[in-house]
Formats: C-alpha cells, structure tokens, sequence
C-alpha cells in the first residue's frame, strides 16, 4: 500500500493533465451563453468520479444547473464524510488583462510559486481545490486507504448563490446524512504556514436603481435645473460611510458580534506583514473601518462595498447628457449574527429614505447569506489539523475568512453537520482576477493531506 506522498510524486503530470482538461471547460454560471459548457462539465465532474471509484454517480436534476452526486459506502457502521465543492468559474473578464487565455490553462513560475502555478479560471476557484478531492479519493481506493464512507456533492451554482442547491439540500437531507461536511474552497496563509479556515462572512448582495427624468437631457439646456441620477446616486453612497469609515445604515452594527481583546489578540498573532501586502497590492496605504487592523477589517469587521456603478455615457469621446437613470450593485459582507434579509431590509428602508426630492429610488436584493463560524475543539478541525501537520510540518493556524460561502451556515441548518474548511489557495491566487491560478505545489499537496483527514478522523471518532 502507497501513502498519498508518494502516489503524488508517481502520478504528478497526469494528476496535473487532468485538472487542465477539466480547467478548459468555460463553466461560466452568470453568462447563459456557457450553458452548454456548465453542463458538460458537470458530466466531466460525473465521469471523473465514477473513474475514481464511486459505487453511485448521478447528476441530479434541479430548477438550475446539475448537481454531482458522488458516493462510496462500505460500511454505514462506519462515519460518512460529506465532501462539497463547486464546478462553476466565475466570468472570465476583463479578458485583455489576462496574460495567457483563462481557458487555455499553461503552468508558469511565480514569487509565491517557484515550482509553478497552472494559470486559468477555475484554477484556485474551485476546480483545483474540488477536484484535489477527486484525486485523494481515487488514491484512497485504488490502494486500499479508504477508512470511511464518503459523499461528493458538486454544484454549478456557487458563483450566482447557490439557490439550486439550497433546494436540493432542503429535499435530500437523507441521502446526504453525514458526519461532518469537508470544503477545499478557501485559502490558507502560505506555503510555509498553513491555516485552517474557521469563518466566513455572510452577505447581502443588492443592485439599486436611482431614476430622474423620463428620457437623457442635454446637460447644458437642463442641466443645474434638474436632479441628475448619477450625482445624486454617488452622493447617496458616499453617506453610506462616514468619516471613520463606519457605515451609516441605521442599525447595521446592532447584532455584530464584537470579540473580545484576548481575542483580537489571539488573531493579531498570525504572521502578517502590512508592508509586503500593500506592496503586492501597489497601494501606499490601507484604508477601512478606523480602530480595527487589517486583518479585523477583512474578516470579523462588515463591509459595505459597491461592486459596479453604471449610466450615462462612457463611449469613446464626450457626449454632453445628463441620464435619465444610475445603477449600482453593493454588496455588504456580514459578520456572525446579522441577518442577512434583516440588513438587506434595513439598507433597503435606509437607502431609500436618503433619495432627494427629483429622483425615484428602487433597491432589488439579489441574494445573500449567513456568516458562519466553526470551533477548533471539533474532531473535524483536529483531524485536519494533524492532517496538515504531518505534510507541512507545522501546526496550522485558524483563520476566520472575509469571503463568503452561504450555503455552509444552511449545511448546518439543514443536515445538522459542522464543515471543516481545508483550503489550498492564498489570497494571492487572484481568484475572481485576471491571471488566477493555483500552484502546483498546493495542488499536489492537497492531494497528499486530505487522505490523512479521512484516517485522523475516522480514528478519532472511534
Ligand atoms: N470560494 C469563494 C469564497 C472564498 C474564497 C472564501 C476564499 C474564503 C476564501 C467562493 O467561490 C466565492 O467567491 N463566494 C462569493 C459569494 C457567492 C455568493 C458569489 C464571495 O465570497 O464573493
Ligand atoms: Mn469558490
Ligand atoms: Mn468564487
């Protein structure tokens, strides 16, 4: 019997040949153009799975896309892990900043990456880090190291919110008992510092619409006379923050969850350094919520961010007209007990109240989600734990996340299970960027350390 060390070292350009067949597959959730492409690589997922070894594949049907339902039982006596993940890319644009096509994935070196990192859409999020699952399985049942029953649920809908799944969860909840729920779909620190994901953010995600005249005016024949949308509307955002940069919806902090200074202070501890992250960025300073670090304001702290902002005329040249209407999309992340519909409404009564006279305001949630927040004391966590420790040789350190995965604090809703977030990507990987990717060194590493989590965790729940 190999060990998954050195299953990766025999199998390494295969294992890396087949994740770049899978990353050639534009699986664009938001664009109906690539719906053919979403589907077909849900096949591609199916397949995969059934070549790994699953007694059951089936892609299941919902109001959506398909989602992939894997399975291996060999004994119900034994526990059942719960693997999720997501086939679905986001957009790929701006293409033209793109250094090579984000479907036509190629392996180049980076500073953070000197063995290379497989550049495409898809690469880090989160076809590389779902199908690292694919691959650990697969070593686990051709040499005999399975130790428990696994689950695999693929969706195509993370990227636009996941609301197929939300619906197949609700009806399935027996087919998809387990105990306890494993996500490649997060980062950790770095290659030399592994962390374990311990939160995540919850978000509400709104598009508003700032109306003024019933068609676009001449600026000079009416402009300073009427309302116009797009002044008005950068105004209204601009009052959303004050002057420490805290948001101004009246009870938006009411239910934060504040940390205490132990806390705070235990978060402080992880290696950061402000200066090489401003110098990755290219920025001279940070800049967020006043009494709070860096690293508070992108993960316990909520955020109010406007994502686009459109109208009028942005063609080549000057086009002198005031529009008749001004859109933007904002998105506020969440912290541990907002509500998410709760704040979408207080925005919604807020934002609207500000509107002056001359404009009509319309506010339209999109979608959002829960925060969520697992603890270390878990078997889940200390499995992964000891999991990590063995391939990096260091002890990994919780991280809570300032992303958001919604669908996790609904697992827990309805199926009752914890999720142990074992992410391989960094923050760095520029996922949802031009040039994402995924090192080849954090790829093949996951395939090596989750096997361990099955062992550790079958072993400790005994
Ligand atoms: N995998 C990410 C979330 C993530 C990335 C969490 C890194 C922690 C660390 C996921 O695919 C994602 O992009 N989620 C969206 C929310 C979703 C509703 C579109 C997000 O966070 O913007
Ligand atoms: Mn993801
Ligand atoms: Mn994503």
């Amino acid at each position: 019997m190999k060990d998954s060390k050195q299953f990766v070292q025999e199998n390494k350009q295969r294992l890396l040949d087949e994740l770049i067949e899978l990353l050639k597959k534009p699986s664009i959730s938001a664009d109906s153009a690539y719906s053919q492409d979403v589907i077909n690589t849900a096949e591609a997922v199916k397949e995969s799975l059934e070549k790994a070894g699953c007694d059951i594949v089936e892609l299941c049907e919902t109001p959506g896309y398909p989602i992939v339902y894997g399975e291996k039982i060999i004994d119900p006596a034994l526990p059942t892990v719960l693997v999720y993940g997501h086939y679905d890319v986001q957009p790929a644009d701006p293409i033209e900043l793109w250094t090579s096509p984000p479907f036509e994935p190629v392996i180049k070196t980076t500073d953070l990456h000197p063995d290379g990192a497989i550049f495409a859409r898809g690469a880090c999020d989160d076809k590389g880090q779902m199908y690292m699952h694919v691959k650990a399985f697969e070593y686990m049942i051709a040499n005999d190291a399975l130790p428990c029953n696994v689950k695999f649920m693929i969706e195509g809908e993370e990227e636009v919110g996941s609301v197929s799944l939300g619906w197949f969860v609700k009806r399935n909840q027996e087919k998809l008992k387990n105990d306890v729920i494993l996500i490649s779909d997060t980062g950790m620190i770095s290659n030399e510092q592994p962390s374990i994901t311990t939160g995540l953010r919850g978000l509400s995600y709104v598009e508003v619409e700032v109306t003024g005249p019933n068609r676009d005016l001449h600026s000079g024949l009416y402009g300073g006379a009427v309302a116009n949308p797009i002044n008005v509307l950068t105004k209204m955002i601009a009052s959303l923050h004050d002057e420490n940069n805290h948001i101004t919806v009246p009870g938006f902090y009411d239910k934060v969850e504040e940390l205490s200074r132990e806390e705070r202070d235990e978060m402080a501890k992880r290696p950061f350094s402000l200066e090489d992250y401003k110098q990755k960025l290219d920025i001279d300073d940070v800049y967020g919520e006043a009494g709070y670090t860096t690293n508070e304001r992108n993960s316990i702290r909520p955020t109010l961010d406007v994502n686009g902002i459109w109208g009028g005329y942005t063609g080549e040249g000057a086009k002198t007209v005031i529009a008749s209407k001004a859109f933007a999309k904002i998105s506020m992340r969440l912290v541990p007990n907002q509500d998410w519909e709760e704040i979408t409404e207080l925005f919604k009564k807020h934002f609207e109240s500000i509107a002056p006279a001359g404009v009509r305001v319309e506010v339209k949630p999109h979608h959002g989600g829960q925060g969520y927040v697992t603890p270390i004391d878990s078997i889940g966590y200390q499995a992964a734990s000891k999991a990590y420790t063995d391939t990096f040789g260091v002890t990994p350190i919780p991280v809570r996340s300032g992303g958001s995965i919604p669908i996790v604090a609904l697992f827990e809703e309805e199926l009752g299970s914890k999720s142990v977030m074992m992410g391989f990507g960094l923050d760095t990987d520029a996922i949802h960027s031009p040039n994402e990717h995924f090192g080849v060194f954090n790829y093949l590493k996951g395939i090596e350390t989750i096997p361990l989590f099955y062992k550790y965790y079958t072993e400790m729940m005994k």
